[in-house]
């Protein structure tokens, strides 16, 4: 079987790639990536070394570039995490947010809609579902949550979920749709909350919690995703949606502080700056779907997936360090400087 994976050399798109290498030695992986400032060649290192690994530099909105890779490689399956990524960023400049998240994702549909495939799978986020107040933690985001969007992100991520769904019912397109909450791992860009602060802590430098850090996220280690995706695509219902999550809510000034415990380092380093506009309160997935039809469950602890993500940051400095030495420092002045 051939898959084709989108935004490959980003942060879960790469753990993917090394998932499904290593779990399925006899399928051919295609990576497709523009290597915008999130994506990273050198993450993909190791698995340019495996002959079952082909990597293309394409941006997905280019439709000449995208047929000619369907045409001459023939997917049998697509999966889709090719993103702008970043609530902070879409709240800075929302286009190219639209651009790739919704049109990106239809250059990829009216490929598969061409050149036949037997699955198009979206990755999708629980962001799409708005959020939920912090005093009724009784409430979780199950699939028939309406989709209420807060940030130009979500709406750009919401956007492309209800082009996919129109896709299968206009079409007949094979899709399925994944909705995940926060992961967390190896190879995550340190512009997100659990690696800024581990680089930051690691330098010594101020870690900037949003508001008041009562902001709660619902955090699953990356390789469980991946897991559920593999499932998904393998054995999900054509047309269906699945959320993802572990059950695992945390405060943000709860991670912040433990980061600190884990490095040794004071919490004196936290500094509280300007809310996020729009902030998100709460994101809660109710994981019973995929676990009742497809047997998914998580498997990394938080206790043991967070000591393995800060041990990799520590033994791969070089790899981080490469990034926050670039054009990081000016996203940083332009987002941090004055806050
Ligand atoms: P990321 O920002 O780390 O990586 C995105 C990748 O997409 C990068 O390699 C980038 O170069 C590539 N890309 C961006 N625009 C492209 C384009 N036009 N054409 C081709 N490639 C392009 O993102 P991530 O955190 O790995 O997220 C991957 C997907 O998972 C996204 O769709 C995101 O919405 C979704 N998601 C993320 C999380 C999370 O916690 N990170 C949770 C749920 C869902
Ligand atoms: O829920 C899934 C989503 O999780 C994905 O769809 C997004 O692609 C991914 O970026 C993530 O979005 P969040 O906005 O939740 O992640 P982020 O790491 O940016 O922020 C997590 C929380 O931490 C959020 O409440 C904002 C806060 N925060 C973040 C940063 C970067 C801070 O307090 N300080 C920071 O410097």
């Amino acid at each position: 079987m051939t898959i084709l994976v989108t935004g490959g050399a980003g942060f879960i798109g790469s753990n993917f790639v090394y998932y499904m290498l290593s779990k399925h030695p006899d399928d051919k992986i295609l990576c497709v990536d523009k290597l915008t400032y999130a994506g990273n060649l050198e993450t993909l290192d190791d698995a340019m070394k495996n002959d079952n690994f082909r990597f293309f530099k394409t941006d997905i909105c280019d439709r000449e570039g995208i047929y000619s890779i369907f045409k001459d490689e023939k997917p049998d399956i697509v999966v889709n995490f090719a993103a702008e990524s970043h609530v902070d960023r879409s709240i800075d400049n929302p286009e190219i947010f639209l651009q790739t998240n919704i049109l990106g994702t239809q250059v990829l549909m009216d490929a598969c809609r061409k050149y036949g495939i037997t699955r198009f799978h979206q990755v999708s986020t629980d962001e799409v579902y708005g959020d939920l107040p912090l005093d009724r933690p009784d409430l979780f985001f199950t699939e028939e949550t309406p989709i209420h969007t807060s940030s130009p992100y979500s709406s750009s991520k919401a956007g492309a979920d209800l082009l996919v769904l129109a896709y299968h019912r206009t079409y007949g397109l094979p899709v399925t749709i994944s909705r995940c909450s926060n992961n967390y791992g190896p190879y995550h860009f340190p512009e997100k909350l659990i690696p800024l602060m581990i680089a930051n802590a690691l330098n010594d430098k101020p870690l900037p919690v949003y508001g008041k850090g009562e902001n709660v996220r619902d955090w699953l280690y990356v390789e469980d995703h991946c897991k559920a995706i593999d499932l998904i695509i393998r054995n999900g219902k054509v047309g269906e949606v699945y959320n993802v999550g572990g059950h695992n809510e945390m405060k943000n000034i709860d991670i912040v502080k433990l980061i600190c415990r884990k490095l040794g380092k004071p919490e004196s380093l936290i500094t509280y700056v300007t809310d996020r506009k729009g902030h998100d309160l709460r994101y809660a997935i109710d994981p019973a779907k995929i676990h009742n039809e497809l047997g998914w469950e998580p498997e990394t602890k938080f206790a043991d997936g967070i000591n393995k993500t800060i041990d990799w940051y520590l033994t791969h400095r070089q790899w981080w360090e490469n990034i926050i030495s670039g054009e990081y420092q000016s996203y940083y002045e332009k987002m941090y400087g004055n806050r």
